[in-house]
């Protein structure tokens, strides 16, 4: 018999919201469970496209709007086929921001509409489960000061939460808003109960295509 597929499941959010952490504590805990997971975060920094990418954010180069947006895409749908892979194998994989976080980030600069910047990763695989963690700006600031790479402004992250919130209006996708104010472990607790829905839903289903 073939084997169950894994679910796509993606930790979405601004920054400070905790989605790192979360990504680690969700693969540890479904490992130590007995089901297969991986972490997977973009952009990956690690592939040529990644490399560009990161330098960019670090503000090592400057690039063209439309260029980096759509060197975010490329980022993704270079992993794809390992993507695909390790679903099919049954491992679950956790990822670290994906094509909304693609999405909220450009349409926040001006002149960019949501549509032109969700066309490039329209038929990716769509995930079985997008988890928003959600974090008052005010919050945010309280965990402590951003960083140096471009993006890390109170303001535009004001921004960009209103793009995600927008996003969210999308029924086609699984969203699930996670209160990221609370503790850590509560956090957790939370996401490990949706996940867990999800990889038992997922295996008998599809994967889709984001956006199609
Ligand atoms: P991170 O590596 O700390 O998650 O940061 C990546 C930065 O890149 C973050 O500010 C969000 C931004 N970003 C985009 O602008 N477009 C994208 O497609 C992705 C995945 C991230």
């Amino acid at each position: 018999m073939a084997c169950k597929r894994g679910a796509l499941i993606v930790l979405e959010g601004v920054d400070k919201a905790g989605k790192t952490t979360q990504c680690k504590k969700l693969v540890q805990a479904l490992q130590q469970s007995g089901s297969p997971a991986e972490m997977m975060r973009f952009p990956d920094r690690t592939t040529t496209i990644g490399q560009l990418i990161s330098a960019y954010l670090e503000k090592k180069s400057d690039l063209e709007d439309h260029t980096v947006h759509l060197l975010f895409s490329a980022n993704r749908w270079e992993l794809v086929p390992l993507i695909k892979k390790k679903l099919e194998q049954g491992t679950t994989l956790v990822v670290d921001r994906y094509a909304f976080s693609g999405v909220a980030f450009t349409s926040a600069k001006p002149g960019f509409s949501l549509d032109w910047c969700k066309n490039p990763d329209v038929g990716l695989p769509k995930p079985d489960l997008v988890m928003f963690l959600k974090l008052s700006p005010a919050e945010a600031a309280q965990r402590g000061q951003f960083g140096e790479e471009r993006y890390e402004t109170s303001a535009f992250q004001k921004t960009v939460q209103q793009k995600f919130e927008h996003l969210m209006n999308d029924s086609s996708v699984n969203w699930q808003v996670i209160d990221a104010s609370k503790s850590v472990d509560d956090v957790h607790e939370d996401i490990t109960t949706h996940s867990l829905n999800t990889i038992n839903t997922a295996q008998n289903l599809q994967l889709g295509e984001l956006w199609k």
